[in-house]
């Protein structure tokens, strides 16, 4: 039998190159390492401004704290997220309005913003997930929120690199977040990026990274100022990203579209020999294979399948199979369920998803040897 994991990191020789120069200086933390990684990250995608953190959540709470929410506001979030994209809301002491998504792209549409609008005028915020890797459709959801003075805040978790109409991601809504967990498209192990166009938010973001303090400690420590000279300008946090994360960051950074290109292959593979069964929803793409980030490969059991969801996860582990569920909806998580009173019959899509979803293994470079493998078992356990 063999031992297929759900997700693999690819590390490579540039990545080591990099962590040892971080061990050979001395300095660990914030530092050089750090900056360049920013000033690449921001390159790459097209942003004026990158603040590299600890996490993708501690990037959306810089993000949704600089956006102004406060407490008692309003947020537009999807349920078909992972609890990050809710939560960072409640941290503000906001409240999240929860929205269905599209079947089979896991997306907020522009039809379902414009409803949510037309339901909760008072609102001003939207969190936007590009689940999967897969972007929204910023252009117009860009449009219909300016139109109602609504902000945005992207989160871009799965979605890096990902484009849409030759523009990455991170260069459509005010501020986007992107994760480098250990199972992300790249990782630093944890980590994350906010990106922006907007200075005033870039600097405050930057400033509640660090305690509020008003001068980065590498800045404390190169500048011709004394280092005990700080003030603190607001309770912040401790968000910073290390050097040695930065590192691993650099490394991955220069090898992110091959990274991406070897999982589109994965992906190609089983679109071919998944197309067949009537059991399974597969993916709808709506862009161009090239531009999405390939972070998940999502399908969904639908009413023709003879075994249940978790049924079926179980008959793939006992092959050696790993496999992962994105995700359990936010309206379903008790939590969210019992303090705004939400009810599964507002979420058709999502809920429909959720009886269905699991997402196959998915990693660069995967041998078509254990494609074949997992397609197998797939049919054996279904057909
Ligand atoms: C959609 C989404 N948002 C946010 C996060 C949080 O990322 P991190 O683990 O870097 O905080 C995740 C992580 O899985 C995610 O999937």
């Amino acid at each position: 039998m063999k031992n297929i994991p759900f997700s693999k990191v690819d590390i490579g020789a540039a990545e080591r190159n990099y962590l040892k120069e971080v061990l050979d200086s001395g300095w660990l933390t914030t530092a050089g390492k750090t900056l360049e990684f920013e000033k690449k990250f921001a390159e790459y995608v097209g942003a004026k401004y990158a603040c590299a953190v600890n996490s993708c959540t501690s990037a959306l709470h810089l993000g949704i704290d600089a956006l102004g929410v406060r407490a008692g506001d309003k947020v537009f979030v999807q349920s078909m997220t992972f609890t990050a994209s809710a939560e960072v809301i409640r941290y503000m002491n906001a409240d999240p309005i929860v929205l269905d998504i599209e079947y089979r792209t896991n997306l907020i549409t522009p039809e379902i913003l414009e409803n949510a609008i037309a339901q909760y005028p008072d609102v001003k915020y939207l969190v936007v997930v590009h689940y999967g890797g897969q972007a929204a459709q910023m252009e117009q959801i860009v449009a219909i929120c300016k139109q109602h003075g609504i902000k945005i805040l992207e989160d871009a978790a799965h979605a890096f690199p990902t484009k849409l109409n030759g523009k990455m991601v991170g260069t459509f809504g005010d501020i986007t977040c992107f994760s480098f967990y250990a199972n992300k498209t790249i990782t630093t192990g944890e980590g994350g990026m906010l990106v922006t166009e907007d200075e005033a938010i870039y600097k405050r973001a930057k400033v509640m990274r660090l305690h509020g303090i008003n001068r980065d400690i590498w800045d404390r420590f190169t500048s011709k100022k004394p280092s005990w000279e700080y003030d603190v300008i607001e309770a912040g946090f401790k968000y910073n990203m290390t050097d040695l994360a930065a590192a691993i960051g650099l490394g991955q950074l220069e090898q992110a579209e091959d990274l991406r290109m070897g999982r589109q292959k994965a992906v190609e593979f089983y679109f071919e020999a998944l197309k067949d069964l009537d059991m399974i929803d597969l993916p709808i793409v709506k862009c161009a294979f090239e531009d999405h980030a390939w972070h998940l490969f999502p399908i969904v059991l639908n009413d023709k399948a003879k075994i249940s969801r978790n049924q079926f996860i179980e008959a793939l582990a006992e092959n050696g199979i790993g496999t992962s569920v994105h995700y359990k909806p936010i309206h379903q998580l008790t939590y969210y369920k019992e303090k705004y009173h939400l009810k599964s019959e507002d979420y058709p899509n999502a809920e429909k998803t959720w009886r269905g979803n699991v997402s196959l293994p998915l990693y660069p470079y995967m041998l078509e040897d254990d494609l074949q493998y997992i397609v197998e078992k797939i049919k054996k356990i279904l057909i």
